[in-house]
């Protein structure tokens, strides 16, 4: 067995994202169609004496290193759903993905323990994985699979799509994101009182493969994130005024991204020069784990 196990955890964008009603648990339903990024986390798993976290890389600042983390928690979770005791592990993570930004990189890096518990532990099924998701965080099912997937129920109902082409994407990070920033935007889109359907997800998974701009996205979170996040609403005027193109909101936010093909993410990456954000140029990839 190897001393060290390590492997990537990608980032996520959201293509469209459309949220439904609030159901009686307190989650909303949503129809969301995901995406994973080059973007990528680092993270190492090795047997310790006491279970351990170290978080390196340049988004590091600010990131939990006890059970506040999801990766910390994934290993509970899934010693859980397998009736074992948690093996003490020490979980290095190399921090590329910005953190609370609606990119997904904390649920991704669970997601990646998970996925890496599962070849240390000989006892790992398909199905515990599934619950151990499942019970760690809403997007965390869609990082078992990765790729471009469409996303159901509160977003635990995961189906594969055909793999988008691949994509140029330029992610815009603003310097300030908001204390428990999912649960926040959530009430906010409750007293916006606009529930959407599942309508522009349903058009593009049936048209998937497919090349598509900015303008063929859909986030609900963007009736409510310009007022939720200060300066936002001007950063993503500019953005558009610069570019000439649709910029959409990743997630809940606050980041924001441009998606287009590959050539022309380098453009775009310059046009935003000198404006409150840090820029980072990437591109779509598919499924690390989808044989
Ligand atoms: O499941 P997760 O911990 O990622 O969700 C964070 C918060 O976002 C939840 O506590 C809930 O308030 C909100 N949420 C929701 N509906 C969803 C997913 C998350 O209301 N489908």
């Amino acid at each position: 067995m190897p001393e060290e196990l390590r492997g990537l955890a990608p980032a996520k964008i959201n293509l469209t994202l459309e949220v439904g009603e609030t159901r009686p648990d307190g989650y909303h339903d949503l129809s969301s169609i995901l995406q994973t990024l080059a973007l990528a986390d680092e993270v190492a798993l090795r047997p310790a004496s006491a279970p351990a976290m170290e978080v390196t890389g340049p988004f590091a600042d600010g990131v939990p290193t006890d059970a506040a983390n999801l990766a910390w928690r994934a290993v509970d979770a899934l010693a859980e759903a397998l009736g074992r005791d948690p093996e003490p592990l020490r979980i290095r993570i190399d921090k590329r993905i910005p953190a609370a930004g609606g990119l997904g990189g904390g649920a991704s890096d669970a997601a990646t323990v998970l996925r890496l518990l599962a070849r240390r532990w000989p006892d790992v099924t398909e199905d515990a994985l599934a619950t151990a998701a499942a019970a760690v965080g809403s997007d965390e099912p869609f990082f078992l699979a990765g790729g471009t997937a469409l996303a159901e129920g509160r977003g635990e109902r995961v189906a594969p799509l055909p793999d988008l082409p691949e994509h140029g994407v330029v992610l815009f990070i603003p310097p300030d994101t908001l204390p428990n920033k999912t649960a926040t935007l959530f009430r906010a889109l409750d007293r916006d009182g606009q529930v959407d359907g599942a309508t522009v997800s349903t058009a593009l998974a049936k048209r998937l493969p497919v090349r598509v701009t900015g303008a063929d996205l859909y986030n609900s979170f963007e009736r409510v994130a310009f007022d939720c996040f200060p300066g936002l609403a001007e950063l993503w005027e500019a953005l558009e005024e610069r570019t000439g193109e649709a910029i959409r909101l990743a997630g809940a936010g606050p980041t924001l991204f441009w998606i287009g093909p590959p050539d022309g993410a380098a453009r775009v990456a310059r046009a935003a020069a000198g404006l409150d954000c840090a820029g980072i140029a990437t591109a779509t990839a598919g499924s690390l784990w989808r044989r």
